[in-house]
């Protein structure tokens, strides 16, 4: 597997696998799976309601001697409703407790949006704060401190876009090593790859296969299906693979690291496979072609009415 190196100087495995929306009842089996058939690289935050099962299956898969913690690459995120300084430590800690680890190897702030201390979800305008409340830069600098104290080794952010990062790089003691963002080929974002490719910060691909297991109300009728596009679909029967595997294949021949999420063992060994798969300059260049600017999570929930961000501020 082929890894990438952060500016922190840590590596980080260019796959892993994601665990948004893996049911707390399945995650504890597919993480089990995983890790005997060779993921190093487990994707968690808090928000997916997991975390403790996720720990279950790491500790006991040291303790039997499929891996051991140094060989993994274990990264989850701060929640909306902790930017405050005071409140990072503690949020923190419950992740390490509930993945029963010593360190992480990579925290994120999971969006440049803060809710009111103590809301996981907003239902009304007034519960999200504007960033002047809660100023990333503040909640940076907690970050900071968390890799001074040895609980993690590399710290990053999540669903920023220039306007946001930019802050962080202007007053930053350590840089941001990683910005995880969703990316495929309907939403290829080029800018923001280039931006952070100036600024050595390395890219996570979410939702990489269109997530089409996400909750409802996060999708809308009319939504073209990643992984049932013709182009995409062409391009596997060619290369006798399957269609999620060119996607995965897309993202890692961009450089970006990709965390397609399964509970699936027969798609888990899949999805891993694809790591050692190689696209044309030809395929690549199909691929380009397919851009929508499309995104499947879209941000609407932190721009609801009375809300201090409209959709484009959440991704600035
Ligand atoms: P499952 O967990 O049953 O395998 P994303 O990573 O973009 O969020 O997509 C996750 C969705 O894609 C889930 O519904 C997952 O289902 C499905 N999935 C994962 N791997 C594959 C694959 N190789 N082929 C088809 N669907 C897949």
């Amino acid at each position: 597997m082929k890894n990438i190196t952060l500016n922190s100087g840590y590596s980080i495995p260019i796959l892993g696998l994601g665990t948004w929306k893996s049911a707390p009842g399945e995650v504890y089996t597919a993480v089990k799976e995983a890790l005997k058939m060779g993921y190093r690289h487990i994707d968690c935050a808090p928000i997916y309601g997991n975390e403790k099962e996720v720990g279950q299956a790491i500790t006991e898969s040291i303790t039997e001697g499929v891996v051991k913690r140094e060989e993994l690459f274990i990264t989850t995120k701060l929640w909306n409703d902790k930017h405050a300084p005071s409140d990072l430590l503690p949020a923190l800690k419950q992740s390490l407790a509930d993945l029963q680890l010593e360190y992480l190897d990579l925290y994120l702030i999971h969006w440049a949006v803060a809710h009111q201390p103590g809301v996981v979800f907003p239902e009304k305008g007034s519960d999200l704060v504007p960033l002047s409340d809660f100023p990333l830069t503040a909640t940076w600098e907690a970050m900071e401190k968390a890799v001074d104290e040895g609980l993690v080794r590399s710290i990053g952010v999540s669903n920023f876009g220039p306007k946001n990062l930019g802050q962080l790089l202007d007053k930053a003691r350590i840089k941001p090593a990683m910005n995880q963002v969703e990316l495929h080929p309907y939403l290829q974002q080029n800018d923001l790859l280039a931006f952070c490719k100036e600024h050595d910060i390395a890219l996570t691909a979410y939702s990489p296969l269109g997530s089409k297991d996400r909750p409802e109300m996060l999708k809308s009728a009319d939504e073209p299906i990643l992984l049932d596009n013709p182009v995409i679909g062409e391009i596997a029967k060619q290369k006798n693979c399957s269609p999620a595997q060119i996607l995965l294949a897309w993202a890692i021949a961009r450089e970006t690291v990709v965390i397609p999420k399964s509970v699936n063992p027969e798609r888990m060994k899949q999805n891993l496979a694809a790591a050692d798969l190689q696209l044309t300059q030809e395929e690549m260049a199909q691929l380009k072609e397919l851009d929508l600017n499309r995104r499947y999570v879209d941000g609407s929930l932190w721009a609801m009415p009375g809300s201090p961000y409209s959709i484009a501020q959440v991704f600035e």
